[in-house]
């Protein structure tokens, strides 16, 4: 008890200030966790750039679950790589000066998450990457030079499991390296159960197990029209509905190329996290190109099918639960319909969970 009490003082005694940059859809889920931890003992500022900014893509993430309102809203927006990157780096030097945070923390791989850790590390206040090590070794996809450049100027590296530490360990990079689990997952289960109360089925009118559900959003696959057709045409010949909800991206490529799309394809606007979730594990199999949306199939035993030549998060396909099958739409539609994983294990890769908690823990022994 005694003991207790000293620790509790001990703690109280010092506080830190903390900023933590976010700004696209996968980050204000990443962000959650952490924020309710950090905020236990001490102080967060929360930056939000406004790399998203439609309803379905933000605030719905704020409102769903209940995460803090952002202290700066700098409503960059959408732009070029360098123009935004540019705006956001002003942006954020511009506060942080003001503020003076003790540390700056950074998830994930988006120009978000790049311009943060840049404008920290050159005003040498030490950054915390949440989610490092990750590689694909494609360096035409924006996210690997985001990943490399933000895991270079970080002073720690907080990796989602043992490959990732391998891979930055590769690189040079092994001081400050932590193997903390995938953030992710604490979302997903502090959300699964009134994820499991959603009635977006039944809004929809679907039934569990008699749907495919969609998500595409890569520049790879949506910034070229062949590649794009290619995929919509092979969800056409898939023998079950197909739930597609749309990133603004991709809406605006689909209307850009003028490619329609067949009639068992159910275009929906983005959802919120606790129906994405729903929708996740009613599926049959999910066909993506997401980051996130492989690891939340993997964790709720969900075939998964990648509409990518190569993923990051290659646990998921050593595992079986998950197969890369790039855009070609005969193996498309061969691996929706065949991928059939079962009752193979799903071993915890990327921790069990409780990733928020040990990031918080080395933070503050770091103090
Ligand atoms: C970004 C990230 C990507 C991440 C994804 C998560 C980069 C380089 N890419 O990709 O790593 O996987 O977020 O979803 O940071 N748009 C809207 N409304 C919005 C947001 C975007 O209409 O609220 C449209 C705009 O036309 C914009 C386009 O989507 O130009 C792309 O948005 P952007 O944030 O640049 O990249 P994402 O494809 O969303
Ligand atoms: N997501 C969501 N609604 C959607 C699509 C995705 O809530 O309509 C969630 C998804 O469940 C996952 C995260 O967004 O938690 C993944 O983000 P995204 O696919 O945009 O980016 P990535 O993970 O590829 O960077």
């Amino acid at each position: 008890m005694l003991s207790l009490l000293f620790r509790r003082r001990a703690i109280q005694t010092h506080p830190m200030t903390f900023m933590s940059i976010v700004g696209a859809r996968p980050q204000f889920i990443k962000a959650g966790p952490l924020s309710t931890e950090l905020r236990k003992e001490h102080r967060e500022i929360l930056v939000h750039t406004g790399q998203h900014y439609d309803y379905e893509m933000s605030a719905v993430f704020f409102k769903d679950l209940e995460l803090p309102r952002p202290d700066f809203h700098l409503e960059i927006g959408s732009g070029s790589h360098a123009a935004q990157t540019a705006a956001m780096l002003r942006a954020t030097e511009e506060i942080m000066t003001q503020q003076k945070p003790a540390a700056v923390i950074v998830y994930g791989d988006t120009n978000s998450t790049m311009a943060g850790a840049l404008a920290a590390a050159k005003l040498n206040i030490p950054v915390a990457h949440v989610e490092a090590g990750l590689r694909s070794f494609n360096r035409t996809m924006p996210e690997e030079i985001n990943r490399i450049v933000v895991d270079h100027v970080s002073h720690w590296l907080f990796a989602p499991s043992t490959v990732a530490q391998m891979q930055l360990s590769k690189e040079g990079l092994e001081e400050g390296v932590h193997v903390v689990g995938d953030i992710m997952l604490d979302m997903l289960q502090l959300n699964a159960g009134r994820a499991g109360a959603s009635t977006v089925l039944k809004r929809l009118n679907l039934r569990d197990k008699g749907y495919y559900l969609v998500t595409i959003h890569r520049a790879q696959n949506t910034d070229q029209m062949e590649r794009l057709a290619q995929i919509i045409a092979a969800l056409g010949r898939l023998d079950s509905e197909v739930v597609f909800p749309v990133h603004p991206r991709t809406k605006n490529k689909l209307m850009d190329f003028d490619i329609s799309t067949p009639s068992n394809i159910r275009l929906i606007e983005p959802q919120g996290f606790l129906d994405m979730l729903r929708l996740e594990k009613g599926a049959l199999c999910i066909l993506t190109d997401s980051g996130g949306v492989q690891k939340e199939a993997y964790y709720l035993g969900i075939p998964c099918v990648t509409l990518r030549e190569e993923t990051e998060w290659v646990e998921t396909t050593t595992s079986g639960w998950n197969v890369l099958v790039g855009t070609d739409p005969k193996k498309i539609v061969e691996a929706a319909q065949r991928h059939s994983p079962g009752v193979l294990p799903q071993p915890d890769f990327y921790g069990r969970g409780r990733t928020a908690v040990t990031v918080a823990e080395i933070l503050r022994k770091s103090n």
